[in-house]
């Protein structure tokens, strides 16, 4: 594994997460905690995903969970620019509470696509993604939420890929590329 020099460790986001649930949900009314729509973002923050609706019922919020899939990197570690959205199931999202979550925020361009769409739905959205890399912001985007601001580098690990490698990595590294 030398291509992937350890950044993040299980423990350090795990810790990080519990945060962010307790967060998350202090600023939720008691009708918001009975229903909180999460929207996830495929496929990248699945893994994220999973361990953050169980914070959230930790620290005292129901949830329900739906997937959208949005793509803008085909195999390339930089991304085409191109957002194509593959899926939109979530019904009933008129005048509800949703938290998207995504992995990286990285140009902004497909969290600003997919919360569009999620508010043409009616949906009142947050937004939540546990890596933001802001020196790398295209488009205005602002987070409600974060889990670690981190450095221009290319990251795997935690649910996140390299042309579909390193997601199964319970930490995230930087991949070493060449
Ligand atoms: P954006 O539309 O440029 O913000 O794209 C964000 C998406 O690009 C993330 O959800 C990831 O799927 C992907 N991405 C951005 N940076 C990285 C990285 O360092 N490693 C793997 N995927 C990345
Ligand atoms: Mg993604």
């Amino acid at each position: 594994m030398e291509r992937i020099s350890p950044f993040l460790s299980a423990d350090r986001i795990a810790a990080r997460v519990g945060e962010l649930a307790r967060e998350i949900v202090a600023g939720l009314s008691e009708t918001q905690r009975r229903d909180l729509v999460v929207v996830v973002i495929l496929k990248g923050a699945f893994v994220f995903a999973a361990d953050l609706v169980r914070a959230l019922h930790e620290a005292g919020a129901r949830t329900r969970v739906e997937f959208i899939r949005l793509s803008s990197y085909g195999d390339a570690t930089q991304s085409s620019g191109v957002v194509t959205v593959s899926a939109f199931p979530p019904e009933n999202l008129s005048g509800a509470r949703v938290l998207l979550v995504d992995d990286i925020l990285d140009t902004g361009r497909s969290l600003r696509h997919a919360r569009t769409l999620l508010e043409e739905a009616g949906a009142e959205v947050q937004l939540c993604v546990l890596l933001d890399k802001p020196d790398r912001r295209e488009v205005e985007i602002a987070p409600d939420f974060v889990g670690f601001t981190i450095p221009n580098r290319f990251v795997v690990g935690y649910g996140i890929d390299y042309a579909e490698e390193f997601r199964e990595l319970p930490f995230i590294g930087f991949l070493n590329e060449g």
